[in-house]
């Protein structure tokens, strides 16, 4: 099932806080920030918080610029985001400005909270979840509302979790030249598995003086379970599929092999370089040392399914990524009966005991070099 886009947005001091442990919200961004802030939220569909930062913070969360909010209205959207809030216990004071100020509300919590969020009387959508909260219920529910783009705004006991299970598709850290140094003070990421290796860097912009920083997670999912990282390489495997010499009897396609911990061990295309036949799969694993301890648990990203048969060389792509000891393997599209006739790369993979994983709603960008192909 889709999910939103969801985008991280917080503000640390130097030595990691949310906050400190005052009564009032300590103020960490810079003014020209908080309206970077303001035009992030007017780019959404939906804005999330914790509970724990509605009772800390009492927010509004609104669009403050009328220029931004008309311009929302104007493409069709509503004025607001919607808000959402996230509760185990379902206790969240009615009289809070979350509320009372802005468009729709919606609460997302357990069958016990949403027995307490009722009989509150919240002015919400108030949704229950099962015993637990489950965040890709959550993201799947949010998504068939509309909401292709979420923004959660803290606290720190959210954003830990959608990092942890590899949900977040892009953090926006601004860091603000102030101390807190209370270690009863909130931080921003909790203990807990976290991936393994470095998140990618994709900007830096200094803001007054504090300095936003974006990044996006890189490792891949497990198994059959895509992760935020997952559609970054796959969409990577399609530009690469892009660079492809135009050929009459192949596909073009691109390939990412990715380890465990989100390093690029290589990437290929068709007829790359010098060999005129030779498949994205093969170019990409042929650049790794068959001995690479990574190689077991590595991801295959391929636009295109690896192939089942090929007359220009004596394996096929699955057998290469069979050979080479990869488990996982995720694509954005199944091989049309072009060249073969039903040819399943997919089935002999699985059949192997390898994940395959498609995301259907990258097909149309690795077809898109192929369209001549396809008519
Ligand atoms: N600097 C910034 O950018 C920024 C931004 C936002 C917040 N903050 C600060 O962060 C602090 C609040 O952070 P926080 O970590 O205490 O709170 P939080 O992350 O806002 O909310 C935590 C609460 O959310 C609910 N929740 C979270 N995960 C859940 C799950 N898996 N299942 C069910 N319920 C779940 C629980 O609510 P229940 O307790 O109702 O069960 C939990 O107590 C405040 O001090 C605030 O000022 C700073």
């Amino acid at each position: 099932m889709p999910l939103p886009y969801v985008l991280l947005s917080a503000a640390v001091s130097l030595d990691g806080y949310l906050d400190d442990t005052g009564p009032e919200r300590l103020l960490l961004s810079s003014p020209a920030d908080f309206d970077r802030v303001d035009e992030v939220r007017a780019s959404v569909d939906a804005i999330l918080v914790g509970a724990g930062t509605i009772r800390a913070d009492n927010p509004r969360l609104l669009v403050n610029s009328p220029e931004r909010r008309a311009a929302r209205v104007a493409a069709g959207h509503p004025e607001y985001p919607l808000k959402v809030t996230v509760s185990g216990s379902g206790d969240l004071d009615p009289a809070a400005k979350f509320w009372h100020t802005g468009g729709e509300k919606v609460v997302y919590t357990t069958d016990k909270g949403a027995r307490t969020a009722r009989a509150a009387g919240l002015a919400a959508d108030v949704v229950a979840l099962g015993a637990d909260l489950d965040w890709r219920r959550l993201l799947t529910d949010l998504h068939a509302r509309g909401v292709h783009r979420l923004m959660v705004e803290g606290g720190g006991t959210i954003h830990t979790q959608l990092l942890q299970e590899g949900l977040a598709d892009e953090l926006q850290l601004v860091l603000a030249p102030l101390f807190v140094g209370d270690p009863s003070a909130p931080r921003l990421f909790g203990p807990g598995a976290y991936q393994a290796g470095r998140l990618r860097l994709v900007e830096s912009r200094r803001i007054q003086d504090v300095v936003l920083m974006r990044y996006e997670p890189t490792a891949p999912g497990k198994h059959g379970v895509p992760a935020a990282a997952d559609h970054h390489w796959l969409r990577l495997a399609c530009e690469l599929a892009e660079l492809c010499p135009p050929s009459e009897t192949a596909f073009s396609v691109g390939a990412v092999v990715v380890a465990a911990d989100g390093t690029e061990l290589a990437r290929g295309h068709s007829r790359e370089g010098t060999d005129p036949v030779v498949h994205a799969e093969e170019a990409a694993l042929a650049k790794i040392d068959p001995e690479d301890p990574r190689l077991p648990s590595a991801t295959v990203y391929s636009s295109l399914e690896p192939c089942a048969h090929r007359s220009s060389r004596p394996a096929p792509c699955a057998r290469l990524i069979l050979d080479a000891g990869v488990r996982r393997v995720v694509t954005a599209w199944r091989e049309p009966d072009t060249f073969v006739v039903a040819a399943d790369g997919t089935g002999l993979l699985t059949a192997a005991g390898v994940d395959v994983l498609e995301l259907p709603e990258y097909a149309d960008r690795a077809k898109a070099p192929n369209q001549h192909l396809l008519t």
